[in-house]
């Protein structure tokens, strides 16, 4: 077999091109300075919204499938979940290499902008079940925007759908758990907890302990998430103010604390 690459196309563009509209994609990035750091800062931004959008769409599946009792299905996307998780975390690591002086050579040109404004991040935070319905309040003149992050904000999470699961096998899971407003903060119950705790007598290879573990290593990933943002902008910017409008690392010490699927955090203190 001939070892011959395509090099002709009839076309203006090439499939490849085509496939993934490349070009573009490629044409998107327009930093505001000659600051040598703003490339780097621009595109991590734009890469992240991309895995926002990827890792978002990864949690519905699972939602969907959750919703249809396929707990092996949804334990499997949820392992993809955690890995794109991973990548994420793993771009502060170059973000991190911004020193605050080559940070300060552009930070003028963001304005107000912030990714406190990421529509893609606050859809996320909903579909993992944190409702604070304030954090839409930005969007709320952008017309196709709000749309989505509204439904996203009405819409069950990955953690309510878990937890019909358990409810439909059997467990306790109070009314007032699955029966309420699901645009309002979760609110934690000692029955939840207990529910999740007994998930784990059957050990590895029971399909809803093996879904526990899979969603606390999601959780856990989006932590990391969240911390290593916490301590990237600590180095850059130390005490200096967001650029969203908060005191910046107290606030986002104090949002780094939360956790997403709170029972199935507290449940290992009934282990
Ligand atoms: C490397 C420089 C960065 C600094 C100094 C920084 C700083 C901050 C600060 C201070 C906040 C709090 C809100 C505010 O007042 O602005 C914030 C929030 C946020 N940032 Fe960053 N950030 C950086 C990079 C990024 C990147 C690249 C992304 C990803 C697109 C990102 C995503 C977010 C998100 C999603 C929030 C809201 C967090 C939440 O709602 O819990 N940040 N950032």
């Amino acid at each position: 077999m001939e070892d011959e690459p395509y090099l002709d196309f009839p076309g203006p563009s090439t499939p490849y091109i085509d496939y993934q509209s490349i070009d573009v994609l490629l044409s998107l990035q327009h930093p505001l300075s000659e600051a040598p750091a703003e490339p780097t800062f621009y595109v991590l931004g734009q890469v992240k919204e991309l895995l926002f959008k990827l890792l978002y769409g990864e949690l519905c599946t699972v939602r969907a499938l959750l919703d249809a009792d396929d707990v092996a299905q949804a334990v499997w996307t949820l392992r993809r979940a955690r890995r794109v998780i991973e990548l994420l975390t793993r771009t502060w690591d170059v973000l991190g290499t911004l020193a605050p002086t080559e940070f300060n050579a552009f930070r003028e040109q963001l304005g107000r902008a912030s990714g406190f404004q990421s529509y893609m991040y606050r859809m996320l935070e909903y579909v993992l079940g944190n409702k604070n319905a304030a954090m839409a309040r930005p969007h709320r003149r952008v017309a196709h925007v709000h749309v989505q992050v509204q439904e996203a904000l009405q819409a069950p999470s990955v953690y309510d759908a878990a937890l019909h699961l358990l409810a439909r096998r059997g467990s306790a899971i109070p009314d007032a758990v699955l029966v309420r407003d699901l645009s309002a903060p979760y609110e934690s119950h000692p029955a939840v907890e207990r529910a999740w705790a007994d998930q784990y007598v059957a050990g590895p290879g029971d399909d809803t302990f093996e879904l526990a573990e899979a969603l606390i290593a999601v959780a856990e990933g989006f932590s990391r998430w969240r911390c290593l943002h916490l301590l990237t902008v600590e180095r850059i910017i130390g005490t200096k103010s967001g650029t969203g409008g908060t005191t910046g690392v107290q606030w986002l010490r104090r949002a780094a604390e939360h956790r997403i699927f709170p029972e199935l955090w507290s449940a290992r203190g009934l282990l």
